[in-house]
């Protein structure tokens, strides 16, 4: 099912290694002064709002350190900071996040992705240490594919193997997903595994009842996906801004929310009490479920309702195999579950573009350029 080399098919004992983390995570500032809306403007400190990013990738390191690697090297972007240095976009905060998240490894951080000070900064790293770099994004180079950048990087790091584990990064054709390849040997990281291996099952061999929720804001991708679906799902049920904009269902598997909450303005901003209905009784006997896009508008309460009930439904439902994905359908549910420990999924996706891709038959370049396994 996951035709790429990962870090089990490759000796890392005593190896420097180059990780590709996604660790584009949601932040506020932690002292807005005047005017400001979500960013500092008074100074440069930030929070992390949600660490599930982080959290993710948790099991690749582990399994190095298990395994006795040598250094650990951690690239990744943050947000788009214009491609120059922006200090409310440094990866300083989520150094301090790993350093609590792994309580007895040294995680260290450099501001810069290149050059004397990443050196410095290796040498000193002790062995089964892991050093995070500044965020590449800060470099024009890294979005330009650059091959001298990731050369770059890989001199001053001295790394031996590069590991992709960014799986939400992997539809970009960057320096850090594809020129990279070209340079050291490459392999997955266990995250990636896990989405690609979980995202393509339910793509190619889904378990029966297989049911399929769609919603979300942005209906330009949301056609395509009940388009990819038809043929293979039992079930395709349609919330959010599709539905609200009075989407036509060809085909008889398909239901579209018909009433819908609204506010002073006439705006539909959640499915109604019926069409809630309706969507958990055709989910009570699924086997499968794969869940893009939020059925309304969930960063107001007032507009989580639908959206919570058919959350609560699939989590406390511990036989089936549930797929969320889409950016903002994953922070709902991880924000939900973080409050309920009854709920389970069986995936909750970091990728946003890259899981739609996926989802769609769309090859994944970050991907595409890794090793394959040797048989
Ligand atoms: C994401 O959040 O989808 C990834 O981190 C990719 O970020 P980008 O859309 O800015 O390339």
């Amino acid at each position: 099912m996951f035709a790429k080399k990962t870090i089990r098919d490759t000796d890392v004992k005593g190896r420097t290694v180059l990780v590709r983390a996604d660790y584009n995570v949601p932040l506020e500032a932690v002292v807005a002064g005047e005017g400001a809306i979500g960013i500092a403007d008074t100074g440069e400190a930030m929070r992390i709002t949600s660490d599930f990013r982080i959290r993710a990738g948790l099991p690749t390191l582990q399994y190095l350190l298990e395994h006795e690697v040598g250094k650990i090297i951690i690239i990744s972007h943050l947000g788009r900071p214009n491609d120059e240095r922006d200090p409310k976009l440094s990866l300083a905060v989520v150094a301090e996040k790993l350093a609590e998240l792994l309580p007895g490894t040294a995680v260290n951080f450099v501001d810069e992705a290149t050059g004397p000070e990443v050196e410095a900064a290796v040498e000193s790293l002790p062995e089964g240490g892991i050093l995070l770099l500044e965020n590449l994004r800060f470099s024009p180079e890294e979005k330009a594919n650059s091959t001298d950048f990731a050369r770059s990087i890989v001199d001053s790091t001295q790394a031996e193997l590069f590991i992709q584990d960014g799986f939400a990064v992997t539809h970009r054709t960057h320096a850090s997903t594809v020129a990279i390849t070209e340079i050291l040997p490459s392999c997955a990281g266990l995250l990636l595994e896990k989405e690609v291996h979980t995202l393509t099952q339910v793509t190619t061999n889904p378990e029966r009842p297989f049911v399929v929720i769609i919603g979300g804001a942005k209906v330009a991708d949301k056609q395509p996906l009940i388009e990819q679906f038809y043929d293979l799902a039992d079930h395709i049920l349609v919330g959010g801004k599709i539905a609200a904009d009075g989407y036509q269902a060809k085909g008889a598997q398909i239901y579209v929310a018909e009433d819908f909450d609204t506010n002073e303005a006439g705006e539909k901003l959640d499915i109604g009490p019926i069409s809630t209905m309706h969507m958990i009784e055709a989910i009570r006997d699924a086997k499968t479920i794969l869940w893009n896009g939020t059925l309304g508008k969930v960063e107001d309460p007032a507009y989580a309702t639908s959206s919570t009930i058919i959350a609560k439904a699939i989590g406390e439902n511990h036989e089936l195999t549930s797929i969320i994905c889409g950016g903002d359908t994953s922070g709902f549910i991880e924000g939900l579950k973080s409050s309920d420990e009854n709920l389970q999924y069986s995936l909750i996706s970091t990728g946003g573009g890259a899981a739609l891709q996926l989802l769609l038959g769309k090859s994944l370049p970050g991907i595409d350029h890794l090793e394959d396994k040797q048989n």
